[in-house]
């Protein structure tokens, strides 16, 4: 009975170092790795110890009589990794690694600018050095970047990565100062002052631009307002989604894309146990929108959708999903991929289930409409009708204040993750807006790789402050900033609220109720706790 990675993984590969015989693949360092899109079981290897499961913060991999008749296309696809990668050497790999020592004495503190993945990744490969400790800025109240304000609510196995970063959260050394905008309420040479080294993972926040006639009419809306709407972003909560349409049309055939297109046509039974936002949750339950025609500029071969996510959606069946401009040729190619697609091709239409179009080699012009959105141009003089557009076409990282950027790639330019000693990044603002959750770990270890050297080398410049006086700059400039204690009161609170009705939380979405919630338990964020010895890992 082998174990079966699913769709929701999110490649950190802690499965990989947990397997007792080595059948996990591809492996950190192995050709494939930094790209992969998901790890694979070798069935024939596989021994059923279970320590993979165990192991996976994201609830992806299940034993083979587990699977959901939704996610058998996995053990095939995990086997077919396989006949092409055989790998031949089975030595485990869960050796431990030698752990990196620094050869000068701390004490030394960092600054770790947000508290999305790759800024907990940050932390959490920092605080494996005893003399270190990390203060993590962010401006929300509530931590976790785009996996709380991004990752769909039907992948709710993705989102436990949660517990993780509470697992990185508890550790000593570990400080949050949480609703502190940099840039706005400390600046980047308030913090270049107080530590001895910066780390910026801000993500990318700013959506990509069609450019066309039409996109900001009301109606048309980003994929990044959109997500945080339904995920209950405070800064997004009040967005207004026009769903009294039969027909939504979302631009883009990427991850994201295909995200949007699910949340707006699965029946509002399929989310009332998932943590998807209250309001967002009503409006959807009202919504009239039967169908959802996703648009890609290029041909089934090359759109940018991740396999494990389109067996995800062909799988599920309180959906119908259909292809247009996919032609036979399209169809003909011996691929994984091709071979899902040529299935849905064939499949019989699902009449009276709500629709996901995704039609190929078609790219907006225009966006049509006089007070709100009418319909999409896309040449020819068609317009399809549709009521609201999802621009998900990419999103860009913004400029740092303080900081250099390179227009071209929308990035911050970095060596390895360093800007300059002392000022590093790490995440989507030094990668572009691409990859999976866990590449974010990969790509931490590299900047705090160089972190370590310039720390070694005495090249990052001596910092002023104390643990004491950013607390007191933080409380002078933004009075209502909360530490560690207040979000542990939010996270309780809305996982209180949650369990009344049978739902991992029901999010708190306005700011001020957040605040005060995370007051009840909490002043100003307390002085770190000292290192007191080796920690248990
Ligand atoms: C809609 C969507 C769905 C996704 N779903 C999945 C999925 O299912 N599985 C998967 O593996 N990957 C998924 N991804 C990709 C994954 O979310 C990213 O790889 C990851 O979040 C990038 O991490 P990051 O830390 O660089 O950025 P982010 O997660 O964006 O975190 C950035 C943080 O910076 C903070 N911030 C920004 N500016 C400032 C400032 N000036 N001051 C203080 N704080 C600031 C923000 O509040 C935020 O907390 C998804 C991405 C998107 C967009
Ligand atoms: N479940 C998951 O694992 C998950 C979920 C969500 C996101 N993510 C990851 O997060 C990252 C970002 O995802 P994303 O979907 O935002 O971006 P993406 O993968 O880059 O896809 C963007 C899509 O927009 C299209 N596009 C770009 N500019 C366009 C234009 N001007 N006109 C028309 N179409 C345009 C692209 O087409 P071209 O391909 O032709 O450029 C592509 O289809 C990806 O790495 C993704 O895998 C993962
Ligand atoms: S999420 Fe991580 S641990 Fe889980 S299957 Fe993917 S790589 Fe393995
Ligand atoms: S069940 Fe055990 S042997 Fe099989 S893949 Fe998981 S860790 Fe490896």
């Amino acid at each position: 009975m082998p174990y079966v990675v699913t769709q929701s993984c999110c490649a950190d590969a802690s499965c990989v170092l947990a397997c007792p015989v080595n059948c996990i693949h591809p492996a950190p360092g192995e050709p494939g790795f930094a790209d992969a899109e998901m790890v694979y079981v070798d069935p024939d290897g596989c021994v059923d110890c279970g320590a993979c499961a165990t192991a996976c913060p994201a609830d992806a991999i299940v034993p083979h009589t587990a699977l959901a008749p939704a996610q058998q296309a996995f053990a095939a696809l995990n086997a077919a990794y396989y006949e092409v990668f055989p790998h031949a050497d089975r030595r485990p790999l869960a050796t431990v690694p030698q752990q990196r020592r620094l050869t000068r004495p701390g004490p030394f503190r960092i600054a770790v600018v947000c508290a999305g993945p790759a800024g907990l990744f940050t932390a959490d490969e920092l605080l494996r050095h005893p003399e270190v400790s990390v203060d993590v800025h962010d401006r929300r109240l509530t931590p976790g970047g785009l996996v709380r304000f991004g990752v769909a609510p039907d992948h709710p196995g993705t989102k436990q990565v949660g517990e993780l970063f509470a697992a990185i959260e508890r550790q000593p050394g570990f400080r949050y100062f949480l609703g502190v905008e940099v840039g706005r309420d400390v600046t980047h040479d308030d913090l270049v002052a107080q530590y001895d080294a910066v780390v910026y993972a801000v993500g990318a926040a700013g959506g990509r631009r069609l450019g066309i006639a039409g996109e900001d009419l009301p109606g048309s809306v980003a994929a990044v307002d959109l997500v945080g709407w339904y995920n209950g972003d405070p800064d997004h909560h009040r967005l207004g989604v026009p769903l009294d349409h039969e027909r939504a049309v979302v631009v883009g055939h990427g991850n994201v894309a295909l995200d949007v297109a699910r949340m707006l046509t699965r029946p509002a039974t399929a989310l009332e146990h998932t943590d998807v936002a209250g309001p967002p949750w009503a409006a959807l339950s009202r919504s009239r929108v039967r169908e959802v025609v996703v648009l890609g500029r290029r041909g089934p071969a090359d759109a940018a959708f991740t396999l494990p996510e389109l067996i995800g959606l062909a799988g599920l069946d309180d959906l119908d999903v259909v292809l247009e401009r996919a032609d036979e040729y399209d169809l003909l190619a011996d691929t994984e991929r091709v071979r899902i697609l040529r299935q849905l091709a064939a499949r019989p239409p699902r009449p009276g289930l709500r629709r996901i179009v995704l039609r190929f080699r078609t790219a907006p012009v225009r966006i049509v409409g006089g007070d709100r959105v009418v319909g999409v141009e896309v040449g020819d003089g068609e317009v399809i009708e549709a009521g609201l557009v999802v621009r998900a076409i990419g999103f860009r990282p913004q400029p740092v204040p303080g900081l250099p950027y390179d227009e071209v790639s929308g990035t911050v330019p970095h060596d390895g993750g360093r800007v300059r000693p002392g000022v590093y990044v790490a995440g989507w603002v030094k990668r572009g807006a691409r990859g999976f959750i866990g590449t974010n770990r990969s790509c931490a270890r590299e900047t705090v790789a160089a972190i370590l050297d310039d720390l070694d080398s005495d090249r990052c410049p001596r910092p002023v402050g104390t643990a004491a006086s950013i607390a007191r700059v933080v409380a002078g400039r933004q009075p209502d900033a909360i530490d560690l204690a207040g979000w542990q009161a939010i996270d309780r609170e809305e996982r209180r609220r949650g369990s009344h009705h049978g739902r991992p939380r029901a999010k708190i979405v306005d700011r001020q109720e957040q605040l005060r919630v995370a007051r009840r338990q909490t002043d100003l964020p307390e002085a770190p706790r000292r290192y007191a010895g080796p920690r248990a890992r």
